[in-house]
């Protein structure tokens, strides 16, 4: 059966709309950015501020290898966890992958006022939507490798729920 892998930028609506997702389909759901906080017994900010980045993309790692472990999940990915090679191999493997495709204005919006985002703590207006578009042009490449591309515009998580839904059936992830 596999799992489904919700991927894409901060702020995409992974979580949200895995949640809604995995409800529909009556799949458990998990997150990634959880099973790291479990781990660590810290929040992501200060996993990054006391432990560092490298730190938490181990845990992130470990995190990855559990899920792919397992069978019939929807999965929320952390945002930069598709680009290590390692943890995008299992993925693939393991299950179907989303991406969640949303415009860095509406990022943007989104995660301002937000401090639970280290990658993007220190900016703020212009400089933040600058930085967005910037990670986000880096890291598109791999997103678009995704077996399903959904243009999010927006809409609320349930209508986009909606749509994974139709569209993966008939595909190898939904039985
Ligand atoms: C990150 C995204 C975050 C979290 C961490 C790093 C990234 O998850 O894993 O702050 O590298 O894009 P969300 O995509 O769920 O915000």
């Amino acid at each position: 059966m596999g799992n489904i892998y919700l991927i894409g930028f901060m702020g995409a609506g992974k979580s949200v709309v895995g949640r809604r997702l995995s409800a529909r389909l009556g799949r458990p759901f998990c997150d990634t950015d959880e099973l790291v906080v479990e781990k660590a017994g810290l929040p992501i900010p200060e996993i990054f501020s006391r432990l560092g980045e490298a730190a938490f993309r181990l845990l992130e790692a470990e995190a990855v290898r559990e899920v792919a472990g397992k069978d019939g999940l929807v999965v929320a990915l952390g945002g930069g966890a598709p680009l290590r090679e390692e943890n995008w191999g299992l993925i693939r493997k393991s299950g179907v992958t989303v991406y969640l495709k949303e415009a860095p204005e509406v990022l943007f919006a989104r995660l301002s006022g937000d401090a639970g985002r280290p990658l993007l703590s220190g900016t703020e207006g212009e400089a933040r939507l600058r930085r967005i578009k910037v990670l986000l042009e880096a890291r598109e490449p791999r997103y678009l490798e995704a077996d399903l591309v959904i243009s999010c515009r927006g809409r609320p998580p349930e209508e986009i729920a909606a749509e994974i839904e139709e569209r993966l059936r008939g595909c190898k992830g939904l039985r």
